[in-house]
């Protein structure tokens, strides 16, 4: 499969991938140039995830589903300040937008939306990663013009897509972050935590399928398992060589057809309140995660409605829940948005080791930001 898929793709995107090898031998922008990502000093390392903000034009854009009484006074700014807030009250390590961070179709210049999308966090200066949903594509820039615009923008770590992969690669946007051990202990040159970020598309391009959506094609689970099983002989071997895999976190827009597997009565916190909006055929990436196994969790977005975790097989299926006010919601229901913290083990000797156990919340964007469904999604021994 997948040495026909590089020899036919290596043709196929000539072009392309001599292009993609000179932005990658361009200059990065200082602020991102270089940045190792680590847990800190308190033995923790945060993600906030931002799930569906359709910004589309700013102040002008008025909002949808919020009571009759906040329609007068609502706009994309309040997406704004929501995300200035929950930014304050959590200061994460990482931000990671799930897509949808523009809705094109309302949006009259993709440029200067994603700017303001995402102005929040370049202004609080904190390291951001954003995946494309199926409409940030739909004013004037394609799915690869909005990377290749994305990547420019500070403190992001986002890529147009892997460098070793940008040849044979389905998308743009794929992307994996390595997350060291604490500064001045032994796993400092270690990842310990391995982030991914996939683009599971828009609309299928199968003819039979059209106005279906996609999918994480073969081609980005390939390039995630190869990914996998590299980090783990880095996380093996000497100095300090490692036990298993290092847990691992995947973040994309369209929930996979698994997700269909809860309701709000099996699901172990949140609720569901429509259908999942996946894919109608089953590309198989649930699979091809656990049967690696290094991944302990997804999050998605993509269904505003929804916002729960469930546990099939091993992992975790998280929604993000609607954060954008131009985006479908529910009035009275607020906007809200997920934290995952991952803690490590504290060893004999008081230096920080492992990763001991990974969390998860939801922070509404009410009055004091309340904090809902805490729970843990994974610990190193058994629960
Ligand atoms: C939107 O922001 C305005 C201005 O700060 C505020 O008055 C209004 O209550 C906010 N609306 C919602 C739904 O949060
Ligand atoms: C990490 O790597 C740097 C550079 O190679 C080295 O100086 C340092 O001692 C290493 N630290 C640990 C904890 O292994
Ligand atoms: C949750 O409940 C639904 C409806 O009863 C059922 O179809 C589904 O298999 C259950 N899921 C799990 C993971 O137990």
């Amino acid at each position: 499969m997948a040495d026909n898929k590089t020899k036919t793709s290596l043709f196929d995107f000539f072009p392309l991938s001599v292009f993609l090898v000179c932005l990658c031998l361009a200059p990065v922008p200082a602020s991102a140039q270089g940045r190792k990502l680590s847990f800190g000093v308190n033995g923790q390392f945060k993600i906030l995830q931002v799930a569906d903000m359709h910004y589309a034009n700013g102040g002008t854009t008025r909002c949808q589903n919020v009571l009759p009484s906040q329609m007068a006074h609502c706009s994309d700014l309040n997406t704004t300040a929501f995300m200035s807030r929950v930014i304050a009250a959590e200061k994460p390590d990482l931000i990671v937008f799930t897509g949808d961070n523009i809705f094109g179709s309302n949006v009259k210049d993709a440029v200067k939306s994603m700017n303001a999308a995402f102005a929040p966090a370049i202004a609080a200066k904190i390291p951001w990663v954003a995946v494309l949903g199926n409409h940030d594509q739909e004013s004037t820039l394609s799915r690869q013009e909005l990377m290749k615009h994305i990547v420019k923008l500070p403190n992001t770590l986002s890529k147009v897509n892997p460098p070793e992969a940008a040849h044979y690669i389905d998308g743009f946007g794929n992307n994996n972050l390595q997350i060291h051990g604490a500064v001045e202990s032994s796993l400092h040159n270690k990842s310990v935590l391995n982030l991914y970020f996939l683009d599971s598309g828009d609309y299928s391009s199968i003819t039979s399928l059209s106005k279906k959506y996609d999918w994480i094609k073969t081609s980005q689970q390939f390039w995630f398992d190869q990914t996998s099983k590299r980090l783990q002989k880095e996380y093996n071997k000497e100095p300090n060589p490692q036990q298993g895999t290092a847990p691992g976190l995947a973040y994309f827009h369209i929930p996979f057809p698994e997700f269909w597997s809860f309701d709000s009565k099996n699901a172990s916190k949140g609720v569901r309140q429509e259908e999942t909006g996946s894919a109608t055929t089953n590309s198989g990436f649930f699979t091809t995660l656990v049967d690696r196994g290094d991944v302990k969790s997804v999050f998605v977005g993509h269904d505003h409605l929804n916002d729960f975790c469930g546990e099939l097989k091993g992992l975790n299926l998280c929604y993000g829940g609607g954060f954008g006010y131009h985006a479908y919601g529910k009035a009275g229901w607020e906007r809200r948005a997920r934290v995952v913290v991952a803690d490590l083990n504290k060893k004999g000797t008081g230096s920080w080791g492992d990763v001991k156990s990974i969390r998860t919340w939801k922070r509404l964007d009410d009055q004091h930001l309340s904090v809902i469904d805490e729970q843990v999604l994974w610990t190193s021994s058994p629960k």
